[in-house]
C-alpha cells in the first residue's frame, strides 16, 4: 500500500477535531472523507476541515478511496461500525474502548485477521514523549526491576462539561471503560502484560444531572459502576493497584507511579502526551524532573493511526494494536467480574509490549 494512508472518519463529535487536525498534518496520512449518523455534523466537519466528501456511513464504507476507517463513534457503536468496516475490506482504528464487550472485541480481531486486515485502537497517548521517556528509563534499568505500580483516576464524572454525557453512565460507560484504557495501556507498555486481577465496584449515585449545555438539567440514570478499585498481578510478577472513579469530588494522589528495586518513577497523566516525568532513586533527597526528548509531547491523538500507516507499509506490527486493546479490555472487565464473583480473574489474553519509539520517530511526518 502506498502512503499516504487514506482515512475515512466515522463519528464527527467532540473528539474528532484533533484527529482531523493531526491526520491532515502528518505526511503519511490523509483524511479523505467523513460520515456521521447526523449528516449535518459530517457536513460541518467536512466544510471546517476542507474535505471534499461528507457521506453516510454506508457510503464511506463503500468508498474505494478509503483505506482505513477511523471509528470515533460512541462506545456502544464501536463494535458494529468496526465490524462493518472489516466486512467492507477496510483497516479500522477505534477510539477506546475497543468495543464494549470482550466477546465483540475478540470477534472483531479474529474477523480482521481472517481477512488480513488490521485493527488499531486508542489510546495512543503511550506513544507520546512522556510515557516513551518513562519506557526508556525503565528499559535502561534506571529504577531497577519494576515491582509495583499505582494508577489513580479520580473525578466526579463528565456531566459538567461534555455536551452529550449520557453514554458515560450507560452500560459500556463508567470510569473503567472510559479512562481505564489510558492507565492500563500505559502500564502494559511499561511493565508488560497482566496475568490476573481482583476488584471491587460500586455505583454511589443512582442518577446524574447534566450541568453542561445544551442538555442542562437533564437527569441520567446510572447503569454502570462508577467507582472501581482493584489490584493486578503482571506476568512479570509485579503488583499493581488501580482506582478509576466518577464518584470522588477531590482526589489527591499521583495519576501513575511505578516503583522499582532502585527507586520510583512518576509517569504523569497517561491521558496526556507530554506530562512531567519525575524520578527519585533510593539515595535521592528529592524528586527530579526528566527532560522529554521524544517527539509527540503535544496533543498527538492520531499518532497511533500514523504508526499504523507506516506499519502497514513496512510490514511490521503497529503499536496501538487490537491485541493490546483486547488485553486491556479483558482486564478492565475482569475487575468488575471479580467484584461480582468474589474471586480472582485470570486473563485468557496475553500480549507482547509494543516496540519502544525512537526519539525522532516519524520526524519526517512532522516537517
Ligand atoms: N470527548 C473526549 O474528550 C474524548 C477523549 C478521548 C476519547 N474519546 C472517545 O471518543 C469517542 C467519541 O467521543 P465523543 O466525545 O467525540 O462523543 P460525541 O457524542 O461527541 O460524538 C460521537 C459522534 O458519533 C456519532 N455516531 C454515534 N453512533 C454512530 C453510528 N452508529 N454511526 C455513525 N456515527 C455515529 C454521533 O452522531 C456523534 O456525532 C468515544 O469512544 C469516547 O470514548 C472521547
Amino acid at each position: 500500500m502506498a502512503l499516504p494512508l487514506r482515512v475515512g472518519i466515522v463519528g464527527c463529535g467532540n473528539i474528532s477535531g484533533i484527529y482531523f487536525q493531526n491526520l491532515g498534518r502528518y505526511r503519511s496520512t490523509q483524511v479523505v472523507a467523513c460520515a456521521d449518523l447526523d449528516l449535518g455534523r459530517a457536513q460541518d466537519a467536512a466544510a471546517k476541515h476542507g474535505l471534499p466528501k461528507a457521506l453516510t456511513t454506508e457510503q464511506l464504507l463503500a468508498d474505494p478511496e478509503v483505506d482505513l476507517v477511523l471509528n470515533l463513534t460512541i462506545p456502544n457503536a464501536h463494535a458494529s461500525v468496526a465490524m462493518a468496516a472489516i466486512e467492507a475490506g477496510k483497516h479500522v482504528y477505534n477510539e477506546k474502548p475497543l468495543t464494549i464487550s470482550f466477546r465483540d472485541g475478540k470477534t472483531l480481531i479474529e474477523s480482521a485477521s481472517a481477512k488480513s486486515l488490521r485493527v488499531g485502537c486508542a489510546p495512543d497517548t503511550f506513544m507520546g514523549a512522556g510515557i516513551q521517556t518513562c519506557r526508556k528509563l525503565i528499559d535502561e534499568g534506571m529504577i531497577g526491576e519494576p515491582i509495583a505500580c499505582e494508577a489513580h483516576m479520580q473525578c466526579h464524572g463528565h456531566e459538567s462539561w461534555h455536551p452529550s454525557p449520557e453514554f458515560y453512565y450507560q452500560k459500556g460507560g463508567g470510569p473503567m471503560l472510559d479512562m481505564g484504557p489510558y492507565y492500563l495501556t500505559a502500564l502494559v507498555n511499561l511493565m508488560g502484560g497482566i496475568r490476573r486481577v481482583a476488584g471491587f465496584a460500586r455505583a454511589t449515585f443512582p442518577t446524574r444531572t447534566i450541568t453542561s449545555q445544551p442538555k442542562h438539567g437533564k437527569v441520567i440514570d446510572v447503569e454502570t459502576p462508577t467507582h472501581i478499585a482493584g489490584s493486578m498481578e503482571f506476568a512479570s510478577g509485579a503488583i499493581g493497584m488501580v482506582v478509576q472513579s466518577f464518584d470522588v469530588w477531590h482526589g489527591n494522589v499521583p495519576p501513575l507511579i511505578i516503583h522499582g528495586t532502585e527507586g520510583s518513577l512518576l509517569v504523569g497523566d497517561p491521558n496526556a502526551f507530554g506530562d512531567t516525568v519525575q524520578v527519585r532513586l533510593k539515595g535521592d533527597s528529592d524528586w527530579r524532573t526528566i527532560d522529554l526528548v521524544h517527539n509527540f509531547a503535544e496533543n498527538s491523538r492520531g499518532v497511533g493511526v500514523l504508526d499504523m500507516a507506516h506499519g502497514i507499509e513496512e510490514g511490521r506490527p503497529h503499536r496501538a494494536n487490537g491485541d493490546l486493546a483486547l488485553h486491556v479490555l479483558e482486564a478492565m472487565h475482569a475487575f468488575g467480574e471479580s467484584s461480582e464473583s468474589g474471586a480472582y480473574r485470570v486473563l485468557e489474553t496475553s500480549v507482547v509490549r509494543p516496540a519502544a519509539m525512537a526519539k525522532s520517530e516519524f520526524s519526517e511526518d512532522l516537517s
